[in-house]
């Protein structure tokens, strides 16, 4: 089981040490608990995914120590610095576009153009941030379907086994998850109710719309725009046609191919997910007629990957 210690600055520092050495680590937020990893690690990303038992991924929210450090990740408009001057920190989540040259994993955005940062008020949260000096992806601490934590027990009993380190910082003062506002489009919408409402927010930058189910949900899984190759994808063969680029998984990939890149070539689920984004990107820029990806087993991880490939071969 995790060590769940007391958050204070001693053990803010090993927090931060262990989140650079790829390690997973529980902190407190204002709202709930996060799962945290350093964002830029795609074998952390992929830990936190593995940890969250879900059946795909969903794109995670980049929490940073300050908007300059956001600044760095996406591009910010007036809106979107109006609502962060209001608001950070705070219990709001802006999707917007990623930067150029962001270095945040594929794999944490989901392989979206989007992603989704916060800078959270918690003092805990904040001064974690700080001294880890790197964005950091932190779902709720919850297994996947399960409700989101707000006291360090919730996480020790959910996900004790595969963090390292729990910070516990007593109860989460908001409870329940940040408003997610989507500022990547032209008409702002709000994608999650929270704790800012959407009447401050229409105060302060105009109407807005609410993704309330009613039509085309943007939820989990469902985003538009999802990451979709340009290049057709063939799943679940090993025979790459003359043009086509091969996709591998496992140690019987087979030899020779000019344009082959290996999800893992000892078949570890974990290190394919991490790799997963990235290696799609790679072989859709290589200027191939086809990508041939191996089967992966359905199983663990590997029903995130076939659902992200599935998804990655109707959109092609
Ligand atoms: O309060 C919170 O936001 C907590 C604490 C730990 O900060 N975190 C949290 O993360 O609730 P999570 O992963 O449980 O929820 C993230 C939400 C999901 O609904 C996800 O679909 C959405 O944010 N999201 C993340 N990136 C997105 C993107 N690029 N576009 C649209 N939605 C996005
Ligand atoms: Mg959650």
């Amino acid at each position: 089981m995790a060590r769940v210690v007391p958050a204070v600055d001693e053990a803010i520092l090993e927090a931060a040490e262990l989140l650079h050495a790829g390690a997973l680590v529980a902190f407190p937020t204002e709202t709930v608990y996060g799962l945290g990893g350093d964002a830029t690690d795609d074998a952390a990303v992929a830990a936190i995914f593995e940890a969250k038992g879900r059946p795909s991924f969903n794109p995670l929210i980049i929490h940073l120590a300050s908007r300059e450090a956001a600044e760095a990740v996406a591009q910010f408009d007036d809106r979107a610095r109006a609502v962060a001057a209001r608001h950070w920190p705070g219990p709001l989540t802006l999707v917007l576009p990623r930067a150029r040259d962001c270095p945040v994993s594929l794999l944490a955005g989901a392989g979206l153009a989007t992603i989704a940062v916060r800078v959270p008020g918690h003092p805990v949260a904040h001064a974690l941030l700080n001294a880890v000096d790197r964005p950091i992806a932190a779902p709720s601490a919850n297994r996947s379907g399960a409700v989101s934590p707000t006291r360090a027990e919730h996480v020790a009993g959910e996900l004790g086994e595969v963090v390292a380190l729990i910070l516990d910082g007593g109860p989460c003062p908001v409870g329940i998850e940040s408003t997610v506002l989507d500022l990547s489009g032209e008409v702002p919408c709000l994608l999650r109710p929270g704790a800012v409402t959407a009447e401050e927010i229409e105060a302060e930058i105009g109407a807005l719309e609410v993704e309330d189910g009613a039509h085309g949900v943007r939820a989990p899984g469902q985003l538009a725009g999802h990451y979709a190759p340009k290049t057709p994808l063939r799943l679940g063969c090993a025979d790459p046609r003359p043009g086509e680029a091969l996709l591998a998984f496992g140690a019987d990939a087979p030899d020779g191919f000019e344009r082959a890149l290996n999800l893992s070539e000892t078949g570890d689920l974990t290190e394919a997910a991490a790799n997963l984004f990235a290696h799609l990107h790679t072989l859709d820029e290589a200027g191939v007629s086809g990508i041939a990806t191996m089967a992966v087993p359905e199983e663990g991880l590997g029903r995130a990957i076939n659902d992200r490939l599935r998804r990655a071969a109707a959109a092609g």
